[in-house]
C-alpha cells in the first residue's frame, strides 16, 4: 500500500497515532487475510467504480480510490477513532439518539467497516439491517466485526447514489461519515436515493464534520487529505434535504465538530373519505404508512 508522505498527516499526526496503534498486531492480521478471495464474497462483478472514487486519494492512501486497497480497511478503525473527537462512541450514539419511533427496516450507506451499521443493529436488534458500500475490503471487515458481535447484517456492494434496491423498502436510511468523502452533486443524489428508498413517513439521517466549523478550518483539509471536504463545507445539507423532498429537516451541532440532520418523507396528502372508493380504502387499511 503506498501511502504520502508530503501531508500534514503524514509529517506530524500519523507518528504520533501510531505510536497508539499496534502495528504489528494489523500487519499480522492484514497478512492472514486472502484478501481477493474474501472480497469476491462481497465484489459486484459488473459494478463499475466512479471516477470521484476511484481517482482520488483518501487520508493519503494511493493505489485507486484509497478504499479500495485492503490496508485501509484494516486501518480505518484504528485511525477513525482518534479522528472523530471528543470520543467516537459518543458521536456514533448521537445518530442512534436521533432515531424516532422502532424502525423495521434500516440501511446504512457507505456503510464502510460497518461502526455505525452494528450499533444500529445493537439498538434495534428486531430490525433488518443493510450496510452497503463501494469497497468490498471495508466490507468483508464489516461483515467480520458483525460476525465477531453475533449480529445479523446483510451486506452490499453497491453506490449509494444508485442502489438498485426496491423503493420504498427501508424505515430508515442513515449515512455517516460518508458526505464529506463525495462530491456535492453527488451527495444530493444520494440523497434522493434516499428518498426514493424511504417508506412515506420514514427518516433520514446523515451524520457527518459540522459544515460551518470545517468552513473556518480549511487546514483540515490539508491534515486529513480529503478532496471533497472543502466543497462539502461550503454546501448545506439541510438544504440538500430539502431539495430532495423531505419535510421536517433539521440539522443539530454535535460537539461543534460534527452535526446531524434528520429529515422525514412526506405522508401522501390525505383525501376525504367520502372521495376514496372502497377498493382504495381496503388498500389503504392494508398498507398503513409507516409513521413516527
Ligand atoms: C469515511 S468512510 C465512512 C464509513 C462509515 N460509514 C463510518 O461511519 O465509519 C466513507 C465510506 O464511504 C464509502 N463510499 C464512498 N462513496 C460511496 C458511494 N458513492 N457509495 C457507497 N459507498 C461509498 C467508502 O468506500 C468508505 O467506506
Amino acid at each position: 500500500m503506498a501511502v504520502r508522505q508530503d501531508n500534514l498527516w503524514e509529517l506530524f499526526l500519523s507518528p504520533i497515532v501510531r505510536s497508539f496503534i499496534d502495528e504489528e498486531k494489523l500487519a499480522k492480521f492484514y497478512h492472514s487475510i486472502d484478501w481477493e478471495k474474501e472480497s469476491d464474497r462481497f465484489r459486484q462483478p459488473n459494478l463499475i467504480y466512479p471516477h470521484y472514487y476511484k481517482s482520488q486519494n483518501f487520508h493519503g492512501i494511493e493505489g485507486g480510490g484509497g478504499y479500495l486497497n485492503p490496508g485501509a480497511s484494516v486501518t480505518y478503525d484504528p485511525i477513525t477513532q482518534y479522528a472523530i473527537p471528543p470520543n467516537e462512541t459518543w458521536v456514533r450514539q448521537a445518530l442512534i439518539d436521533a432515531i424516532g419511533g422502532q424502525p423495521r427496516t434500516i440501511l446504512d450507506l457507505g456503510c464502510g467497516t460497518g461502526s455505525t451499521t452494528l450499533i444500529l443493529k445493537q439498538a434495534f436488534p428486531q430490525a433488518q439491517v443493510t450496510g452497503l458500500d463501494l469497497s468490498p475490503y471495508m466490507l468483508f471487515m464489516a461483515d467480520y466485526k458483525a460476525k465477531g458481535a453475533g449480529l445479523d447484517i446483510e451486506w452490499r456492494h453497491g453506490l449509494a447514489e444508485a442502489t438498485s434496491l426496491p423503493q420504498a423498502s427501508f424505515d430508515l436510511v442513515t449515512a455517516s461519515l460518508l458526505f464529506h468523502e463525495t462530491p456535492p452533486s453527488i451527495s444530493e443524489a444520494i440523497l434522493k436515493e434516499c428518498f426514493r428508498l424511504l417508506v412515506p413517513g420514514g427518516q433520514v439521517i446523515i451524520l457527518d464534520g459540522n459544515q460551518k466549523t470545517i468552513r473556518y478550518a480549511e487546514w483540515l483539509t490539508n491534515i486529513f487529505e480529503e478532496p471533497y471536504l472543502k466543497d462539502y463545507a461550503a454546501g448545506s445539507v439541510d438544504a440538500w434535504m430539502g431539495s430532495a423532498g423531505f419535510e421536517a429537516v433539521r440539522t443539530e451541532d454535535v460537539w461543534m465538530v460534527h452535526q446531524i440532520t434528520r429529515g422525514i418523507k412526506p405522508l401522501p396528502v390525505q383525501k376525504s373519505h367520502t372521495t376514496n372508493t372502497l377498493e382504495e380504502d381496503m388498500n389503504e387499511l392494508e398498507n398503513p404508512a409507516f409513521a413516527y
